[in-house]
């Protein structure tokens, strides 16, 4: 391959999501907090993370779990305090570890203060930091559905007027035209940058550009809404908001940036990142974008191996050599990856061991969620009650509207809500699963009992034991090299449910496969190998051959010849 990238600091790095709510509670209140991230940061370290994201802990009425801010410069009480922040960084720092902040600025809560000022008095200056539009013929300006259902206009009391959100009405959002709200962003996010933080996630960043005088589109619902992300793939110009961005603040402080990218169009690929692009990398949702509904959860097909396998390599053979994505198996958004993207029989230690393995070893970024690391699974909740996310009460509902029996549309939930990612993280086998010794803001998994970081630690054969060798390989001087700018290529697509590429250069060549079928598969080799990493003893190279049972996983140093 010519390779034509610039190198990084951060491309042979491993990442790691915090959701600080439910990572570590260090003083019995029920709610993880920044002091806990402080105690596991030598766990982390020790799991091989270099990059650590924390979902939003700024201040917050968390209608939507802290991606509702009610002020950029603090730090909610429910976390800690500025002190506890300031402390994180150096604790981090002494560890060579990177600290990125979530940075939601397509939108910010209803409690702030702009948009208090705004409510008071919309036609003044702060309404010009918001869309406030009048109705048309007695109806909201326009027929978008927010992504959390209902109308994005809700109706200010005793006027004409109406204010938009693309998510919750707790959400309002900023108006990106108006050069004072641009100005008022970048002095927050230098801000931090000036703290000395690596830099951002950057929450739901395609929203910000809004096609002006919002027309109507085609419904696409029998509530005679759009979504509005319809306006979001229509819309143009959104490029002249993110160059400034980057120049105005990531680029003076050579900031590390993480996008949600959705609805880009292909050919703004460039654009968006690498060197000359907006941010450093985005996010791959291919395999998500390949399990989505048509209407909702609902509607969502099931597991199709083929057809998940087919949306990553696409994404993998389009991207190799070119830019570099962050490849995830689940986020905060996304139920659990031990439960998603492997086959019934395979929903087992094994099988999330598996799942790492062709994960991790990607062309790109790896971005690991907490709990992922040992296997953490979906969770069951007996009542619409017990969630707490507001996506998943409006899927609950969209999906009782279909039709759907309320015992149908809980286990729509049990596979798709967010909050199956939000249970507490399992430390160990104490009450609360050591995440609290108060009462948990929200349900620990029952199955923390088996499945806790205490007892993986001990455990040689325990996924948090595997993922760390996993994590060891892809940085090892010898390897480091091959899985970080190797070249991918898929191999053995036709031999049933294998999921194996190579990566490779002029000098290693490196196999890793997996068998996720139910039946023992043999790979026919070609010529020796050797074996760097595997998940199970019953995993064995056979002269040219390499035999994996079901579940199983290898990653093979293909041998030159003679
Ligand atoms: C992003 C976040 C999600 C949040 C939404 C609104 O998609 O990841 O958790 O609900 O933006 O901020
Ligand atoms: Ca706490």
């Amino acid at each position: 391959m010519v390779f034509g990238m610039k190198k990084q600091w951060w491309h042979g790095k491993a990442a790691y999501q915090i959701y600080p709510k439910s990572f570590r509670d260090s003083n019995g209140d029920g709610i993880g907090d920044i002091r806990g991230i402080i105690e596991k940061l030598d766990y982390l370290k020790g799991l091989g993370i270099d990059i650590i994201w924390i979902s939003p802990i700024y201040q917050s009425p968390f209608v939507d779990q802290g991606y509702d801010i009610s002020d950029y410069y603090e730090i909610d009480p429910a976390f800690g305090t500025m002190d506890d922040f300031d402390e994180l960084m150096r604790e981090a720092k002494k560890r060579d570890i990177h600290i990125l902040m979530d940075l939601v600025i397509n939108h910010c809560s209803d409690k702030h203060e702009w948009f208090q000022k705004a409510l008071a008095d919309p036609q003044g200056e702060y309404g010009g930091y918001f869309y406030f539009e009048k109705g048309k013929d007695g109806k909201a300006p326009s027929n978008y559905r927010s992504y959390f259902g209902g109308s994005t206009w809700e109706p200010v009391p005793g006027t004409d007027l109406y204010y938009l959100h693309f998510f919750a009405k707790e959400q309002p959002d900023l108006n990106w035209e108006n050069k004072k709200v641009r100005e008022e962003l970048f002095r927050m996010v230098n801000w931090w940058l000036d703290k000395g933080l690596a830099g951002f996630r950057i929450d739901a960043i395609m929203n910000i550009k809004k096609e002006a005088g919002f027309p109507d589109y085609e419904p696409d619902g029998s509530d005679g809404l759009v979504r509005c992300s319809r306006m979001v793939e229509e819309v143009k110009g959104i490029g002249e908001f993110l160059g400034e961005l980057k120049r105005e603040a990531f680029a003076k402080h050579d900031a590390f940036t993480v996008a949600e990218v959705f609805n880009m169009r292909k050919e703004e690929l460039k654009e968006f990142i690498g060197e000359e692009g907006h941010f450093s990398t985005m996010f791959d949702f291919a395999a998500l974008d390949a399990m989505a509904g048509g209407h909702g959860w609902y509607d969502a097909p099931g597991y199709d191996f083929f057809r998940w396998r087919k949306a990553i390599f696409d994404a993998q053979k389009k991207y190799q050599g070119e830019v570099f994505l962050a490849n995830i198996i689940e986020n905060h958004d996304e139920p659990r990856g031990a439960s998603t993207y492997l086959p019934d029989y395979a929903q087992n230690d094994e099988g999330a061991k598996m799942l790492a393995t062709t994960s991790i070893l990607l062309w790109g970024l790896p971005f690991l969620y907490q709990g992922q690391e040992i296997g953490m699974t979906n969770c069951r909740m007996k009542d619409i009650e017990d969630y707490d996310d507001i996506d998943t009460r409006n899927q609950y509902q969209i999906a009782r509207e279909a039709g759907l029996s309320k015992e149908e549309a809980l286990q729509v939930c049990y596979k798709h809500s967010r909050d199956n990612a939000r249970t507490p993280m399992q430390w160990s086998g104490e009450a609360n699963a050591g995440f609290t010794t108060g009462r948990p803001w929200m349900k620990v998994n029952p199955n923390y009992a088996e499945k806790n970081v205490e007892a993986q630690e001990k455990d040689a054969f325990s996924v948090l034991t595997y993922y760390k060798k996993l994590l060891a390989l892809r940085k090892a001087e010898k390897y480091g090299e091959v899985f970080t700018y190797g070249d991918f290529r898929p191999d053995y697509e036709g031999e049933g449910m294998i999921f194996s590429y190579h990566r490779s250069n002029e000098k290693q060549d490196v196999l890793i496969a997996a068998n996720f079928g139910r039946e023992r598969a043999e790979l026919e080799l070609g010529q020796q190998g050797e074996m760097l990493l595997q998940n199970q003893d019953t995993v064995s190279l056979d002269g040219g051959k390499l035999i994996l049972p079901s579940c199983g996983a290898a990653v093979v140093e293909l041998l030159p010849e003679g």
